[in-house]
């Protein structure tokens, strides 16, 4: 059964797209690929074209999320499960596959307000323009097979969400945290991976938050680009939504920053990768182990 190998990209729709430029590449260690001023920002993490895009519009939240498939014959033969499944799923043009810099696209729309884009046939930049940034000190961004991060996506309804995520879209559940995130206030979210083994591409919980993406998390090589990042956070006086911690289940430490667009950033390290053959699906009572605190509150 062909399955999706990855988060490969995510758009964002912002009107804010020169902030985002400075907080991209000023603060994140991002690269500008492609910029149109006041229209289209496409970053590079790697040695692809393009990972995150912010084009213009008045959301501020996230506007599609890419799922890389490695060849056409699987692409397409996922996108015609879909449909036996009785989702609707259209065909891209040629041009506007190429406007994402991809080979081939399908979309459709999740249940949650958002488009999930399928894809093969990624455009690599050319090997005279690898990927660089002034400010990491460690082999960069950790993508590759495992995509370009995670998403937390605020789920309308629960347990449709689950089931949409698990038996239409074929992601696997990697694992379910129920625990306090505030004093009296207990949230739970299901986490998900696909065949590229990162322990969640996406997560989904019924939060009460004002946008779809809770958070976007990228993961670099090094924990001293985390830290050094946090440190450029700090001197810029952006806020954090979380500072420092570690998550019991997939591991990361990681801080959140809020981005422009007012949904936070999970900038994170040491993150767990799946093995299907060897992987036992828990429960977990806390989203975090230690830290993570919101600011001025005490860590949980
Ligand atoms: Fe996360």
């Amino acid at each position: 059964m062909s399955s999706i190998s990855n988060l490969g990209y995510v758009v964002i729709g912002s009107r804010k797209i020169a902030e985002w430029r400075d907080f991209a590449v000023d603060i994140l260690g991002l690269q500008v690929g492609r910029h149109d001023p006041g229209k289209l920002l496409a970053l590079r993490m790697d040695d692809m074209q393009q990972r995150i895009v912010i084009e213009d519009g008045d959301e501020e939240d996230l506007r599609a999320a890419g799922w890389m498939f490695k060849t056409e014959h699987g692409l397409q033969a996922y996108v015609q499960r879909l449909r036996e499944g009785g989702i609707e799923v259209q065909e891209c043009s040629l041009e506007e596959a190429a406007n994402r810099r991809v080979e081939k696209l399908y979309r459709c729309q999740d249940p949650n307000g958002y488009a999930l884009e399928f894809y093969c046939g990624g455009y690599v930049a050319p090997s005279n323009q690898p990927f660089k940034s002034a400010l990491l000190r460690g082999p960069g961004f950790r993508t590759g097979d495992l995509g370009i991060g995670h998403v937390l996506v605020r789920a309308n309804d629960y347990a449709q969400s689950i089931d949409f995520y698990q038996n239409h879209l074929g992601l696997r559940l990697s694992d379910i945290i129920r625990g306090e995130v505030r004093p009296g206030y207990v949230a739970e979210a299901a986490f998900f991976h696909t065949a590229g083994g990162r322990h969640h591409s996406l997560a989904t919980a019924a939060v009460n938050i004002p946008k779809v993406l809770g958070h976007l998390m990228v993961e670099l090589y090094s924990l001293d680009d985390v830290g050094m990042a946090y440190d450029r956070c700090r001197v810029a006086g952006l806020h954090f939504a979380r500072e420092l911690g570690h998550h019991p289940n997939d591991q990361m430490t990681s801080f959140y920053v809020e981005t422009p667009s007012g949904f936070s950033m999970e900038y994170g390290w040491g993150g767990l990768v799946v093995e299907d053959d060897n992987w036992t699906v828990k429960t977990y009572s806390q989203f975090s182990d230690w830290g993570h605190a919101r600011p001025g509150q005490a860590a949980r």
